[in-house]
């Protein structure tokens, strides 16, 4: 059901789908995750109000390259995307500050088409902070804001009302397995109709050198942002994890092409889990995996898009090959032309 959203401006709508049942979802994670025989947690909970303004930095790091070299493509091709599609609302999960978006939103003004942006995002200050700044940049844009899990709360994505982009930036697709990657760009093609597109965000494959890097940066905030999740887990489930015992670890695996973070022990210890009653035990030099990044080829991304049920429109990437954003549709729509 949704729970009642108090705003002042007729324009902007937050619904928060977050409710008690997720400290349960984390919980569900935390006891399914640790008590494997080899650990790991998702990486959606990194991204507590720490968490997500850690992300901010490590979108300014140097060594991390996949920010800007997606912001440079949009810059480059928002216009051209609006005038493709003729797009008059965007759906955009994981909006997280909207920062690249705002990019796309501005061409849709420029080109006169601008009605409505969608905002999902876990983290309910973002999603507030965005859609109280985008109405005040954009009079007569419509914000219906979405705080909630993009993998358990899709359904309440509204109708659309005009022709709609689906954005899904930043090579978010990447942290998902590769598994539940399709099946996800499955049910993101379920709110597409034949006249809507999905954007998404892909990393492109390239030097492990140039990877490593851009998840182990030298001022160790790629390192606070990992270790943050065991902060995470100690205030929501009162554990006692120690996060200056756990060493960041990042390396690219280069038989399935994707990065991976981990937490390792330095040392033989055991953690208490409060509120589940469980104690995890580590091995000295035991790993934690926390996220898997996963780095795509153009051949890699048409087939998972095909094995999803969409056809790829348009690949724009940048001079050097780093990055791609794909505009794809409904196949039944491509086959209709
Ligand atoms: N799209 C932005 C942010 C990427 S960071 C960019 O390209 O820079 C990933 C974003 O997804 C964060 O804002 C995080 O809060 C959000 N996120 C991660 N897992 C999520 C989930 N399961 N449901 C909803 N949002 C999620
Ligand atoms: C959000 N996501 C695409 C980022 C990535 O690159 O996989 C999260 C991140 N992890 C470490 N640095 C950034």
């Amino acid at each position: 059901m949704d729970r009642p959203s108090i705003t002042l401006d007729p324009r902007v709508v937050v619904r928060n789908y977050l409710e008690a049942g997720d400290e349960r979802a984390l919980a569900d994670d935390v006891l399914d995750g640790l008590t494997r025989p080899f650990k790991e947690l998702p990486p959606k909970h990194f991204y507590d109000a720490v968490g997500a303004d850690l992300f901010d930095r490590i979108c300014e790091q140097p060594e991390y390259y996949p920010t800007r070299t997606e912001r440079a493509i949009l810059e480059a091709r928002a216009a051209d995307i609006v005038e493709l599609t003729g797009v008059t609302e965007l759906v955009e999960l994981g909006s997280g500050t909207a920062a690249k978006t705002r990019i796309l939103l501005q061409a849709m003004a420029d080109a006169g088409t601008l009605e409505r942006y969608v905002p999902f995002d876990v983290t309910e200050g973002m999603v507030r902070d965005v859609a109280e700044q985008l109405t005040e940049e954009h009079p007569g844009l419509v914000v219906h804001g979405i705080v909630g899990d993009f993998e358990r709360h899709l359904h309440h994505v509204p109708e659309p009302e005009g022709p709609r982009i689906v954005a899904f930036l930043g090579g978010t697709i990447g942290n998902f397995t590769p598994g539940s990657r399709r099946s996800y760009l499955r049910r993101l093609g379920r709110l597409l109709r034949p006249q809507d597109h999905l954007l998404l965000g892909t990393d492109l494959v390239k030097d492990p050198a140039v990877i490593e890097a851009a998840y182990d940066d030298a001022a160790g905030i790629t390192a606070a942002f990992n270790r943050n999740v065991l902060t995470v887990v100690n205030r929501e489930l009162d554990a006692n994890f120690e996060p200056e015992a756990f060493e960041h670890v990042a390396f690219f695996d280069r038989e399935r092409e994707w990065i991976e973070m981990r937490l390792r022990a330095s040392r033989k210890m055991t953690v208490h889990v409060g509120a589940l009653g469980l104690d995890v035990d580590f091995a000295p030099r035991e790993e934690l995996r926390t996220e898997i990044s996963a780095k795509f080829t153009p051949e890699r991304l048409r087939e998972d898009l095909a094995a999803a049920g969409l056809e790829l429109a348009e690949l724009l990437t940048d001079p050097e090959d780093r990055f791609a954003l794909s505009l794809s549709r409904p196949q039944e729509a491509a086959g209709r032309e």
